[in-house]
């Protein structure tokens, strides 16, 4: 079973594990929330070992009926609440999906496989920002200390310490990865990368929170994919594996990036679409800098990115420029209210 995988990371990986695994069966189980679409997966909707399942990580009988019916041998857990901005504005709702829910599949888990645990995997998707916030240098680690600030990092964080609470008290078999910021196709534009493209080609203001000199560590969605596939098939259970870019940016650079290139695509004057760019209030506790240190993973299982970040984002901007009708289609409707309230002044 892959949770949430009707959303940006986890259509990948769905995609990824039907196209790569003709023997596996795959129940993708997704509430298909404001930010899941199952457009996301139309190449694979027909394939012989895909079964799309709707259903809600907190309904722990929905759930055991699935195990029930499907006896999963393994859990790929994506589906969360993920975006910061939200989590500011309705922090009980990242409890209900990110702890609740976690905990909820944790213990439908725990039941289904308390006989024979033998071949079983729990794999809990993370994210970097359970590490808190960097200063100018250093890296996370695997052993670096917990220090979320802001709701959704503390939702995440909780989530993490429920999956090792349940290893090292009930031997429930799991692993954690936590990466940093991934891009690529489908992802909701309220996220930076896709928010700016779409802004940019709508000749509309491009909100850079701040002074635009926060620090985020870049990884293509489809890397991030195939280091969930090497941990998966072949991490340690009971560990803990970093994953990250190799490549911070400030977010200005990026958005200044990203102008210049659409600049080329749209026909536009050179510095015309940077003339968009607003300085916007800050988000409350804005995280300064995260930064990971993969060499766990890249040690232990020979993992690295494949793509070079200006590629990637050239890539990324094609796909908007091409899937116009995917985007109206996500930022119609609730879209709208979130944005105004979000950016009003
Ligand atoms: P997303 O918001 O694009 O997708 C989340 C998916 O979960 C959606 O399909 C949604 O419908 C589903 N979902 C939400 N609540 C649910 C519920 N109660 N029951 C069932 N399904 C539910 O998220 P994403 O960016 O793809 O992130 C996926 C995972 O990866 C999350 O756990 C996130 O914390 C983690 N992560 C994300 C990033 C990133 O840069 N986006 C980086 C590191 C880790
Ligand atoms: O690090 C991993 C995390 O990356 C994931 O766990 C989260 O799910 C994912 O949303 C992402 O969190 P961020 O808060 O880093 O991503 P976001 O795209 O929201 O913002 C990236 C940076 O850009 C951040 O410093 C805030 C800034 N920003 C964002 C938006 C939406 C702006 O300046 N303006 C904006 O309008």
């Amino acid at each position: 079973m892959i949770t949430g995988g009707a959303g940006f990371i986890g259509s990948h990986v769905v995609r990824l594990f039907v196209n790569k695994y003709p023997d596996y069966r795959i129940v993708n189980l997704d509430a298909l929330t404001y930010a899941g679409n199952l457009e996301n997966l139309w190449d694979v909707e027909a394939a012989h070992n895909y079964i799309f399942e709707k259903g809600d990580i907190t309904d722990g009988e929905g759930i055991s009926r699935l195990f029930e019916t499907y006896h999963f041998d393994s859990v790929i857990h994506l589906a969360a609440e993920s975006h910061v901005d939200r989590s500011i504005q309705d922090p009980l709702a990242f409890v209900r999906t990110n702890v609740m829910g976690t905990c909820m599949l944790l213990n439908v888990c725990r039941q289904q496989w308390s006989k024979d645990s033998g071949g079983k995997l729990f794999y809990h998707i993370s994210t970097d920002e359970v590490y808190g916030s960097l200063g100018p240098t250093g890296y996370f680690t695997e052993t670096t200390a917990y220090d979320p600030r802001s709701p959704y990092s503390a939702s995440k964080a909780a989530s993490d310490h429920f999956v090792m609470a349940y290893y090292h008290t009930y031997q429930l078999p799991m692993i954690i990865s936590n990466c940093s910021n991934n891009y690529g196709s489908h992802h909701f534009p309220e996220k930076l990368i896709p928010l700016m493209i779409n802004n940019i080609k709508n000749n509309r203001p491009l909100p850079v929170y701040g002074k635009g000199e926060n620090v985020r560590d870049w990884l293509y969605v489809d890397d991030h994919a195939l280091a969930i596939d090497k941990i998966f098939h072949h991490g340690r259970v009971g560990e803990k594996y970093n994953i990250g870019g190799f490549n911070e940016w400030k977010n200005i650079d990026i958005v200044n990036l990203l102008c210049r290139i659409m600049d080329k695509k749209l026909g536009r004057a050179e510095g015309e679409s940077a003339k968009l760019i607003s300085f916007v209030k800050d988000r409350p506790g804005h995280d300064m800098r995260y930064a990971i240190d993969p060499a766990k993973l890249n040690r232990e299982l020979g993992w690295k990115p494949s793509l070079q970040f200006e590629e990637g984002l050239e890539k990324t901007v094609d796909w908007y420029l091409k899937n116009e009708e995917w985007v109206k289609e996500v930022t119609s409707g609730a879209y709208q209210r979130y944005y105004e309230k979000q950016y009003q002044k």
